[in-house]
């Protein structure tokens, strides 16, 4: 049921939704980031050591973002969410769930968009149709952002293990990512990216698939293979069937 995609794509064709400038696989330069918490700056760090330059943002302001843009080093900047989404070529968010309509629309037309959010009422409130399970967190997000490429991944990994347990493709038994898209060229590019960052990725199928890997999830977590990663997936049951 879930295709493993295992390493990253070689695929270049260019991306034609939207009306900003074309991003081909290959011309990935930036990464834009919207959120600089645990999960934005741990991919900062994975960006910065993959070569890309970085935009890096925040609700407080550039200059609250200082300590990190210094350890990130010279390929990093930080900017306001409307300059990291314009310079990005791939641009990942990464705010509590209860903010995705605060981010910035024109400019991520066209674009490929990470989503890592998750819910958690305590935090986020309560979203009706998360509730009544009637969407998914990242159909949310493509919703509010229509013309742009939402890609679901790092939803389901501690911020911490992302720069500890990445590892080279081939490695045996490397620790996979699940991602979800209704665009497959956006899935070929967030896979290479994966790979890339040290991770094998499992592809859930479209974004309303996504709720395999939401909190509560038996693959919300834990280090997983692929393998392990596509029977979690299938064994993932609805809210309104755990209880
Ligand atoms: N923590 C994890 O291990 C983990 C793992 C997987 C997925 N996730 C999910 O990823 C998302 C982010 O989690 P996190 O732990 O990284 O959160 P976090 O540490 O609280 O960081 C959130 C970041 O979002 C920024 N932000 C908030 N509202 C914003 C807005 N309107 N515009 C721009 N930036 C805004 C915050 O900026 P300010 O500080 O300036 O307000 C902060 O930099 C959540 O949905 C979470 O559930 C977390």
């Amino acid at each position: 049921m879930f295709e493993a995609v295992g390493s990253g794509s070689s695929d270049s064709r260019s991306h034609t939704k939207g009306r900003n400038k074309e991003v081909t696989l290959t011309a990935i330069k930036t990464i834009g980031i919207i959120g600089a918490g645990n999960i934005g700056s741990q991919v900062a760090r994975l960006a910065i050591a993959s070569g890309y330059a970085v935009v890096i943002s925040n609700s407080r302001g550039p200059e609250t973002l200082s300590a990190l843009i210094a350890e990130l080093g010279p390929k990093a900047r930080a900017a306001t969410p409307v300059d990291a989404a314009k310079a990005g070529d791939i641009v990942v968010v990464s705010v509590p769930l209860k903010n995705y309509r605060a981010v910035p629309v024109e400019p991520l037309r066209g674009k490929i968009v990470i989503d890592t959010n998750n819910y958690y009422p305590q935090r986020d409130g309560h979203i009706r149709e998360l509730d009544n399970e009637s969407t998914t967190t990242s159909e949310l997000l493509q919703a509010h952002l229509p013309e742009s490429k939402v890609v679901k991944a790092f939803n389901h990994i501690y911020a911490a293990a992302l720069t500890t347990d990445g590892q080279p493709a081939g490695t045996p038994n490397r620790r996979a990512l699940v991602i979800a898209s209704d665009d497959a060229e956006a899935k070929a590019a967030v896979t290479r990216l994966l790979d890339q960052f040290g991770f094998d990725t499992v592809d859930a199928g479209p974004l309303k698939e996504g709720w395999r890997i939401q909190r509560d999830t038996p693959g919300y977590g834990p280090r997983r293979t692929a393998q392990e990663l596509r029977k979690d997936l299938a064994a993932a049951t609805r809210y309104a069937h755990q209880h």
